[in-house]
C-alpha cells in the first residue's frame, strides 16, 4: 500500500510539469544522416543489433534526448555512450532523437499470458506491454533481461539517478528485478524497417 502510494504520488509530480519544457523539434532527416556510428550497435531504425544495446526505435524523443544529453553531461555514466555523445551538439541531439522517435513499431505479449499479470508497480507507467504511458518513460518491450536488470541495480546502488526510478528501485528486491527483467523481456517487438 505504502508503495502504491508513493508511485501515484511520484506520477502525479511527474506528469504536472511536463508542459514546461516543451519538446526542442528535432529534424528527423538530418537525425538519420547522423547515425553513421549509432547504427552499428542500434539499427537504423533503433532495433538492437548487439544483446548490450537497448532498442530506441519508437521511444518518445523527449526520453532519447534526456539520455544522449546525460551521457554527454556526464550524469549517466557508460563506457561507450558516453564517448559518443561527448561530440554531440543539442541541435545533433534533437535531431537524432526526432529520427530514432519516428520509428514505428509493434509489441504483442508472448501467447497465453496476460496483461493483468503485469508487474503492476511498473505496469503504470511502462505499460503492461513494455510500451511507455508516460512521455518521459522508455518503453522496455524486448529489451535484453540483463539490460533491464543492470538498470534497476544502477538506480538502486545511485550509478544512475532519476527521481522517480531511484526511489522505486530502492525497495526492490533482486527477485523482484529478476521477475520484471523477464516480463519485458519476454513482449515480443518489432520495429518496421527505416522509410
Ligand atoms: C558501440 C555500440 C554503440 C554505439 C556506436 C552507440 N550506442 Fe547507444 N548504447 C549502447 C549501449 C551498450 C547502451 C546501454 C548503455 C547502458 O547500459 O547504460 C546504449 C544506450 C543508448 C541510449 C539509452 C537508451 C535507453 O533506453 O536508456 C540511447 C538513447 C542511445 N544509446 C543512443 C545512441 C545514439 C543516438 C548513437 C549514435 C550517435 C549511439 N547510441 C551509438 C551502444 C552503442
Ligand atoms: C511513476 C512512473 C514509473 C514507474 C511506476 C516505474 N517507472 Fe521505470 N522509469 C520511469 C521513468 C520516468 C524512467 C526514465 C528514467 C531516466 O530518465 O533516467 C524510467 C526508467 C526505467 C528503466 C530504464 C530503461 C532504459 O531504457 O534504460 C527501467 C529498466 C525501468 N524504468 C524499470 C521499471 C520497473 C521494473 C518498474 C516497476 C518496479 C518501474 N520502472 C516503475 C518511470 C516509472
Amino acid at each position: 500500500m505504502r508503495r502504491a502510494a508513493l508511485i501515484l504520488g511520484l506520477a502525479g509530480a511527474l506528469v504536472a510539469p511536463a508542459g514546461l519544457h516543451a519538446d526542442q523539434a528535432g529534424d528527423p532527416a538530418a537525425g538519420k544522416a547522423a547515425t553513421g556510428l549509432c547504427r552499428t550497435c542500434h539499427g537504423l531504425n533503433g532495433y538492437a543489433r548487439i544483446p548490450i544495446a537497448p532498442h530506441i526505435g519508437g521511444e518518445h524523443p523527449s526520453y532519447i534526448r534526456h539520455q544522449l544529453t546525460a551521457f554527454r553531461d556526464g550524469t549517466r555514466v557508460h563506457e561507450i555512450m558516453s564517448v559518443v555523445a561527448a561530440p554531440l551538439s543539442d541541435r545533433q541531439i534533437a535531431d537524432l532523437s526526432a529520427w530514432f522517435a519516428a520509428q514505428t513499431f509493434r509489441v504483442a505479449l508472448p501467447a497465453g499470458v496476460r496483461p493483468e499479470d503485469a508487474p503492476a508497480a511498473c505496469a503504470l507507467c511502462h505499460g503492461a506491454d513494455g510500451v511507455a504511458v508516460l512521455k518521459d518513460a522508455p518503453n522496455l518491450a524486448g529489451e535484453n533481461a540483463i539490460y533491464i536488470d543492470t538498470q534497476l541495480k544502477a538506480f538502486r546502488t545511485g550509478r544512475r539517478v532519476h527521481e522517480i526510478m531511484s526511489p522505486i528501485a530502492a525497495e526492490l528486491s533482486d527477485a523482484e528485478i529478476r521477475a520484471a527483467a523477464e516480463w519485458y523481456a519476454a513482449v515480443r517487438l518489432e520495429i518496421d524497417p527505416a522509410p
